[in-house]
């Protein structure tokens, strides 16, 4: 029995699923082959996701190809009821609500895990964790799964490294029609509709301070520039500096950069990259967000000890007020922004994440059971496979190496 808000809003999310569906033509030509085939016939896939227009369809897919799916969220603030609501109305169970606290996540989880899955698609951990946690007598029955984001795969890889993974997972994040689209691209543009939609401001002219330079960092800062922003990258790693520096950025220290910014965005996976000494440093009305994982990149224990008061200024942004008048303004109370604060990626970019995600689980349905019990590698013809079609989803096309060529390039 699902657990969620409130039906009636289905109409609302249909509406929005409909219109991604339109754009998400890599996944329309998987489903066509996966209903002919049903390759997950009579399996249960749990999935802990970003409940939102684009997933939704996503596990519309894993339907046709015959599982049973249940979904739970992977972040408490990034379930969008509407859809959560119209994927109920099309007999999906769901346990989710945008704004659950700590105990409504877990309790979400656990309540789809209850359904005993075949098959895992995870975003972030959570759900992998929480099996392993306190579900270990479901082990046994996983065939395996896949972990979506960099944070997940991170977290599988200690678990893997101490030797209590339970079944083998792909990595998806590091496939790459994954990173290279997804983190960069996806990540790059929608944290800039998500920061321009809830605030109303200009960019062009701003100080933008960006910590982490890899796939989500690179992308957030790219898309910075192009809208007219100086760009200061904090890293801790000096070879990803000296390429945000050679690739025109500032290479700064976030003690540097803390009194310099007009809009700071984390994205390094890592925990307290804005704390109480930067906060004490900052210009009255900077906006502070976050593109990480977890909300645990800006300190909020230290903003609010910094605090006389916190008041809600627009939605999704609230005002951190110090002794001194000045306002920090947190948005989407730090959590991942492009979706506490917006609609996530735009669909063309998931339609390929969700292509490799369904390619996985089909083949952890179908080949699971001789893998080793270790974080995968995304095979390198599923790569191809969504690049491809993606690429002539765009209209775009590539050159064939001739057979001479081939054998000059040794392959
Ligand atoms: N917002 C989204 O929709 C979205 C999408 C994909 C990934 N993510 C998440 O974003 C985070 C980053 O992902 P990525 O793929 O860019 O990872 P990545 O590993 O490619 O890059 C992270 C970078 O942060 C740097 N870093 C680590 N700790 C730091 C610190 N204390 N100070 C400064 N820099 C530091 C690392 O050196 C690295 O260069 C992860 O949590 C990931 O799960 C979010």
């Amino acid at each position: 029995m699902s657990s969620i808000r409130d039906i009636s809003l289905a109409p609302v999310g249909q509406q929005k699923m409909e219109w991604a569906w339109q754009y998400m033509k890599i996944l329309q030509s998987i489903q066509k082959e996966a209903e002919k085939e049903k390759p997950l016939d009579g399996l249960t896939l749990t999935v802990a996701i970003h409940i939102e227009a684009k997933t939704a369809n996503l596990c519309r897919v894993l339907r046709s190809a015959g599982a049973e799916v249940i979904l739970t969220g992977c972040n408490p603030l990034s379930t969008q009821d509407e859809v959560v609501a119209a994927l109920v109305a099309d007999g999906f169970e769901v346990f989710a609500w945008r704004g659950a606290t700590a105990e409504e996540y877990e309790m979400h989880i656990e309540q789809a895990l209850s359904y005993r899955p075949h098959v895992i698609i995870d975003d972030g951990g959570d759900l992998v964790a929480m099996l392993h946690g306190n579900r270990p007598d479901l082990a046994a029955r996983v065939i395996g799964g896949c972990e979506e984001t960099t944070t997940g795969v991170m977290r599988l890889r200690i678990r893997e490294r101490e030797g209590t993974l339970a079944f083998p997972m792909y990595a998806v994040n590091d496939a790459r029609c994954k990173h290279l689209f997804d983190n960069r691209h996806g990540t790059g543009q929608s944290v800039w509709d998500a920061i321009m939609r809830n605030t109303n401001m200009i960019i062009a002219g701003k100080n933008v301070v960006v910590a982490g330079y890899g796939m989500c960092g690179r992308g957030v800062a790219q898309k910075a520039r192009g809208l007219g922003a100086r760009v200061f990258i904090c890293e801790v790693d000096p070879v990803r500096a000296l390429e945000a520096a050679m690739d025109g950025f500032f290479a700064v220290s976030m003690d540097e950069a803390a009194g310099v910014g007009d809009i700071f965005i984390t994205a390094t996976g890592c925990k307290d990259i804005i704390r109480k000494e930067h906060l004490m440093k900052m210009k009255d009305g900077v906006l502070l967000c976050n593109a990480g994982h977890f909300d645990v990149e800006i300190n909020k224990p230290d903003l609010y000890a910094l605090s006389k008061e916190v008041v809600k200024r627009r939605p999704n942004i609230e005002g951190f007020v110090l002794h001194d008048g000045r306002v920090l303004n947190l948005i989407g109370e730090g959590r991942l922004v492009n979706l506490a604060a917006g609609d996530g990626h735009p669909i063309e970019i998931m339609d390929m994440s969700f292509a490799l995600q369904t390619l996985c689980a089909i083949d952890m349905a179908e080949n699971g059971k001789g893998y080793a019990k270790k974080v995968l590698s995304v095979p390198a013809e599923m790569d191809t496979k969504v690049a491809r079609l993606a690429l002539s989803a765009m209209g775009g096309s590539v050159d064939k190496l001739s057979p001479e060529q081939e054998k000059y390039m040794g392959k």
